[in-house]
């Protein structure tokens, strides 16, 4: 596994605000999304091109470059991940959604799934996993699992935080997916959480602490 840990320094900044304690609802949502645009768009950087032609404003045709492949699938792990799909819309407006329904066991940080629905021929194309945190992994993990299952061989991921240990288990179980960051940060407490990290990312975007 590639791990990229992205430098801009508006991602830089935006994170920063983003583990600010007392930040209301609305602006983790608006904040979370606008680091996971950026994300994406880093993760889509290596897309390839074809050249083609269009009818330009005279009339000649003009040689353009297109993108090769299908719309990416994006993968937003319920519940946090929902809160970067906008962003990454903004970014792929075109890309379809599957959605894959993950909770990690408050006592034993087990990833326990309750749904999925993955679009038809996901083999096809290119899947992009949202969700702010990797902590221990084990959802992320999980997630990517299924997919493979499904055939899906490229497979890229997205996290606003990362932990040192979730990135060591991400290698390991595959080695073949890269992620992009915001930042690494430095390691887990004892209930898996990251530190210094954001806290609880789906409570503060669905407003339920
Ligand atoms: C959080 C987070 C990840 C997972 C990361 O979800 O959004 O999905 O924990 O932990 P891990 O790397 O140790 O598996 P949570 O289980 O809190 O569910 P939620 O999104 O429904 O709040
Ligand atoms: N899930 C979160 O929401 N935050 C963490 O730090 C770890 C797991």
């Amino acid at each position: 596994m590639t791990i990229k840990e992205v430098q801009h320094p508006l991602v830089k900044h935006k994170l920063g605000l983003l583990r600010k304690a007392d930040l209301p609802v609305y602006e983790f949502r608006r904040l979370s999304n606008e680091v996971a645009s950026m994300l994406v768009f880093e993760a889509c950087a290596d897309m390839p091109l074809l050249n083609t032609h269009v009818e330009g404003w005279q009339g000649e045709p003009v040689e353009v470059q297109t993108l090769q492949e299908r719309d990416p699938t994006l993968v937003p792990i319920l519940r946090a991940g929902m809160g970067m799909l906008d962003g990454c819309l903004q970014v792929l407006p075109t890309a379809t959604i599957s959605v894959v329904g993950l909770y990690r066991d408050e006592k034993t940080l087990e990833p326990v799934a309750y749904f999925d629905k993955i679009i038809a021929h996901v083999a096809e194309r290119t899947a992009i996993v949202i969700d702010p945190m990797l902590a221990t992994a084990g959802t992320a993990i999980a997630t990517i699992d299924l997919l493979k299952q499904k055939g899906c061989k490229n497979i890229k991921a997205l996290f606003l935080v990362a932990s040192p240990e979730g990135i060591a288990k991400m290698q390991a179980a595959h080695p073949d997916v890269c992620c992009w960051v915001a930042s690494i940060d430095d390691c887990l407490n004892e209930k898996g959480y990251i530190l210094p990290g954001l806290g609880d990312a789906g409570d503060k975007i669905f407003g339920t602490v």
